[in-house]
């Protein structure tokens, strides 16, 4: 009986062993928990070699909850190692998000042998202060240090170190103002649409600075904000600051000035730029302590609140996007951000496929096949014209990714994909587009399909859509397809990937 039982553990274990990360609709190149809840990413930050990444972490669940700190590290940004979880949720306090920084000066004090240095995160502190009435809660700064690489946490005795006594406060980005010698930390109000700015000389006293808000889009929450330096491209030595920040189910940016106490917009009136127009994109901030002269590396939450909670995977729920690279660039005299994703990404590239030159009427199936795929193509679309290619494609089923010549925009339309009834709010999420430019009368897509996410670069990563998708894992067929047949489709470029796991 017992020899039984040890047999039947031993399979188990390995079965299990065996399968994680190779569940349906599992993403083999963007980053999840092997099991349980996460939304947006906290605290990149990099630290003698390694890229961590720190997440919104449910530990005992499926569902949001309990949060906490989960914790994955990098060597090259693609493949993960998760570990224990950083920083726990504890007594009536929740850790939300926020953001960790290397104290290389001992501003704070925490390192106490020669040689050590602190790495410091900053959070909000969720405080239920009334486990019986349901919002008697209370957001304020906190912060915890860790002497190991990351390891192992500690939470800073005076907690909290930024305390309004306000409801909804939250969200502290935090980073080092060289010309000032000083931290600056943004964080918001959510319902006012303020993102305040606030400085510490030893991440323990915090001032006001100023407040920046309601600016562009106010059609939702603010959360998540993220003030950074942006290298613009092809002008070595230029830079402009970005302000980014995550509006209820999706991001904006402004492009403008900080003059280590007031940040200034220079998005032309009324402009809204975003950094992703997918339906599923949040919650993006960006690496702190990057290797100098590496350009900034914005990492979201691939997914909606909307329906967050119903997505129909197990035993992880929600995914990161992929590690994107960001600069400034100026085009037709307006500044806009261009996202590319990190060159590391190439490592995964399996044999690539090569066509140039096609024209037809209607659909064309490529040989080659995979739900886990990068695509490079330029298609030259002919007046009246709409085209662009299908993935995940069989029985009928496919995600559709086009190109409207007559209204000059970029689609992506998932309502034909697979699931898309796991929640009712899906279904007003089923198409996304927006304006795109030709160039040269050409339009140039960078598409990565993997499992269940889409994300799309299109104009040289001026502008990105991110959708999530539960295609039938049989259906892996690529099809082209151009509607009356004027399209050229100067080259198509397709790898299929390998997975990016890092087996524990
Ligand atoms: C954004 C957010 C943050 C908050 C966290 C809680 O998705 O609502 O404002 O800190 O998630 O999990």
């Amino acid at each position: 009986m017992l020899a039984a039982c040890i047999v039947t553990i031993a399979l188990f274990s390995q079965q299990t062993n065996t399968s994680l990360y190779k569940e349906k609709y599992r993403p083999q190149f963007h980053f999840s928990p092997a099991k349980n809840w996460t939304n947006d990413p906290n605290g990149l930050v990099y630290f003698n070699g390694e890229y961590h990444l720190f997440y919104q972490y449910n530990p005992f669940g499926n569902g949001w909850g309990h949060m906490s700190w989960g914790h994955a590290v990098s060597k090259d940004l693609v493949s993960w190692k998760e570990l224990p979880v950083a920083i726990p949720e504890e007594g009536n306090t929740m850790i939300f998000s926020g953001s960790c920084v290397v104290d290389k000066y001992n501003t704070a004090g925490f390192a106490v042998k020669p040689g050590q240095v602190a790495m410091v995160a900053v959070y909000t502190g969720h405080n239920n202060l009334d486990s019986i009435k349901k919002d008697s809660t209370l957001q304020n700064q906190q912060i915890a240090y860790s002497l190991d690489n990351g390891r192992t946490w500690t939470k800073y005795k005076d907690n909290p170190v930024l305390d309004l006594k306000r409801k909804d406060f939250r969200d502290p980005k935090v980073f080092w103002y060289e010309p000032g010698k000083k931290w600056i930390m943004t964080v918001v109000f959510p319902e006012e649409h303020i993102v305040q700015l606030y400085t510490s000389k030893n991440l323990k006293q915090w001032s006001f600075l100023s407040d920046f808000g309601p600016a562009g889009d106010i059609n939702g929450i603010w959360e998540c904000s993220d003030l950074l330096k942006v290298p613009v491209k092809g002008k070595p030595g230029r830079y402009k600051w970005v302000l980014l920040n995550s509006v209820s189910t999706t991001m904006q940016y402004f492009i403008g000035e900080f003059d280590g106490k007031i940040f200034r917009s220079e998005n032309a009136n009324g402009k809204i730029l975003r950094p992703d127009y997918g339906a599923d994109f949040y919650a993006g901030i960006t690496y702190n302590n990057l290797p100098a002269g590496a350009l900034p590396v914005l990492i979201g939450w691939a997914n909606n609140w909307s329906y967050a909670g119903n997505l129909p995977v197990f035993p992880w729920k929600g995914i990161m996007s992929m590690p994107r690279t960001l600069q400034i660039q100026e085009i037709n005299g307006v500044q806009m951000l261009v996202q590319n994703p990190v060159p590391a990404i190439k490592k995964l590239r399996r044999a690539q496929t090569q066509l140039s030159n096609i024209q037809f009427t209607g659909t064309k199936k490529l040989d080659a096949e995979s739900q886990q795929v990068e695509i490079e193509m330029t298609m030259d679309p002919g007046r009246e014209d709409s085209c662009g290619i299908r993935l995940a494609a069989g029985n009928g089923k496919y995600l559709s990714i086009g190109y409207a010549e007559y209204t000059q925009e970029l689609y992506v339309d998932r309502s034909n994909s697979g699931d898309t009834g796991f929640h009712p709010a899906f279904k007003n999420w089923l198409q996304s587009k927006v304006g795109i430019m030709e160039n040269n009368n050409k339009i140039k897509l960078h598409i990565f399909l993997d499992k269940s996410i889409a994300e799309i670069f299109a104009d040289y990563g001026q502008v990105v859509l991110t959708e999530q998708l539960f295609p039938d894992e049989k259906n892996k067929g690529i099809i082209l397809f151009s509607k009356n047949g004027k399209t050229v489709f100067d080259s198509i470029k397709l790898w299929p990937l390998k997975s990016a796991w890092v087996r524990k």
